[in-house]
């Protein structure tokens, strides 16, 4: 199992490429079941997620391919299964993401019951509340979603609470049902924008992306079409952080600042230089950084998935912060680890209580989930000596080639299997 070993103490320096988003991918590439047609999406990161969406895809039916210009084609011709069985969505939850769309285009999926994980509970039960709105019949057996519908009629539907990959799911579904979808409560994360914008591509009509209520006109079909995927606000958030808390001064080329507006406000209240333009994001740091509370909530707040490494941040700050995760019951894993090198944090319920030390101790830890061990690798940076994290499986879900973009930061990071 490969392992990251990381001598600390480099401040980054230097200049590196955002990738494009994880979670942004993910759901376009289930567009591709939509249309008889090809898809093909440029700007793809090179994950473990992404093959695993692109294996489930291939499963059933969908032809995958590269193009000349490095895009990603798509091509779901003819669905040969609608199914998502249990081995591949108990590695990937977002494998829940093909229920919509297949719906839609096939009028029946079956999707394994994505089960609990590192992070939490996780249920599912929005996805299905908005496909039974629009008529379709949902059943639980043998541990999968059985979903059956002719075709699926517009409807009002209002999400008891925000849900990204919820959303996204209901308006897959809607893009072809007959009639027009209202999502009320909608998520307005920048990764339910991109992926309008790429149906709007194929031809649907969706209006309100971005906004907490949705609109979507059911077409009759839709056509093939090109899509960019939008710059990763959670790599780029998480470089920041490893920069800001090596003391380091780095710039991101390609990056999206009007979308990182939480982040960069509670990395200037830390301490942080920062500057930016359309496309890059620069950081710098003069002295130590001061402690800064964060309170996780849907977008446009402070996002979950950038919480463990301002946790690894805090860790080392000036003074005392209190981390509060609401979105996410269990997602205080990397307490434990980031204890092992030297930090001094309290949890209690939701909250965190992160009192800052003076450095931190290079020692092996273990990644648990994606985000948790970006932390660890952020804290290993700053360590004192050696520090080893182990299960960096975890880390290869999300960020594509971080030990070479590190290196190229002027980190001592490296790679043992
Ligand atoms: N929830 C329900 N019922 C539902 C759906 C969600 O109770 O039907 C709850 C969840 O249990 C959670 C909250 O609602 O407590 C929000 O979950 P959401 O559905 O928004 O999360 P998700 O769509 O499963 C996506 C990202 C996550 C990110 C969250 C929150 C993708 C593929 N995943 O997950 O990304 O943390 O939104 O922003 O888009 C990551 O990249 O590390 C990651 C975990």
């Amino acid at each position: 199992m490969d392992r990251l070993v990381i001598d600390g103490g480099v401040p980054l320096s230097g200049e590196v490429a955002v990738s494009g988003a994880k979670n942004a991918t993910l759901p376009i590439f289930t567009a591709a079941l939509l249309t008889v047609e090809p898809l093909i999406v440029a700007n793809v990161p090179h994950l473990r997620d992404v093959t695993t969406m692109l294996n489930l895809l291939a499963q059933m039916g969908v032809a995958v391919s590269m193009d000349e210009k490095l895009g990603v084609e798509l091509s779901a011709a003819r669905i040969a299964s609608p199914i998502a069985p249990y081995e591949l969505v108990k590695t990937m939850r977002a494998s829940v993401l093909v229920l919509g769309a297949l719906t839609a285009r096939c009028g029946e999926a079956r999707v394994s019951l994505p089960g609990g994980c590192a992070i939490g509970l996780r249920p599912v039960d929005q996805h299905i509340k908005g496909l039974q709105a629009m008529g379709a019949e949902v059943s639980i057996e043998h541990g999968y979603i059985s979903v059956r519908a002719k075709r699926l009629k517009g409807a009002r539907i209002c999400l008891d609470l925000v849900t990204v990959t919820g959303t996204e799911n209901i308006m897959m579904a809607a893009v072809l049902a007959e009639g027009t979808t209202v999502i009320e409560n909608a998520a307005r994360e920048p990764e339910v924008v991109d992926l309008a914008s790429c149906l709007n591509a194929m031809g649907a009509r969706v209006r309100g992306a971005g906004t907490d209520v949705i609109t979507i006109e059911g077409v009759g079909r839709l056509h093939g079409a090109r899509h960019r995927v939008m710059p990763d606000r959670i790599e780029t958030g998480t470089f920041l952080a490893a920069a800001a808390a090596t003391g380091g001064n780095v710039t991101l080329r390609g990056a999206r600042p009007d979308i990182l507006d939480a982040v960069l406000e509670k990395l200037r209240e830390a301490g942080a230089h920062i500057t930016t333009g359309a496309d890059w994001i620069a950081l710098k740091t003069n002295g130590a950084l001061g402690a800064v509370n964060v309170r996780t909530a849907p977008y446009p707040a402070f996002p979950t998935d950038m919480q463990a490494q301002f946790m690894a941040l805090n860790s080392v700050a000036r003074g005392t912060a209190v981390v509060t995760e609401t979105i996410f019951e269990n997602r205080f894993m990397h307490v434990q680890e980031l204890k092992r090198l030297g930090a001094d944090i309290e949890v209690e319920g939701n909250t965190a209580v992160v009192k800052g030390v003076s450095h931190l101790d290079g020692a092996t830890v273990m990644a648990t989930d994606l985000r948790a061990s970006a932390s660890l690798v952020l804290a290993g940076l700053v360590a004192r000596g050696t520090t080893t994290v182990d299960r960096v499986y975890h880390l290869d879900r999300g960020y594509e080639r971080i030990e070479e973009k590190l290196s190229k930061l002027g980190a001592r990071i490296r790679r043992v299997r």
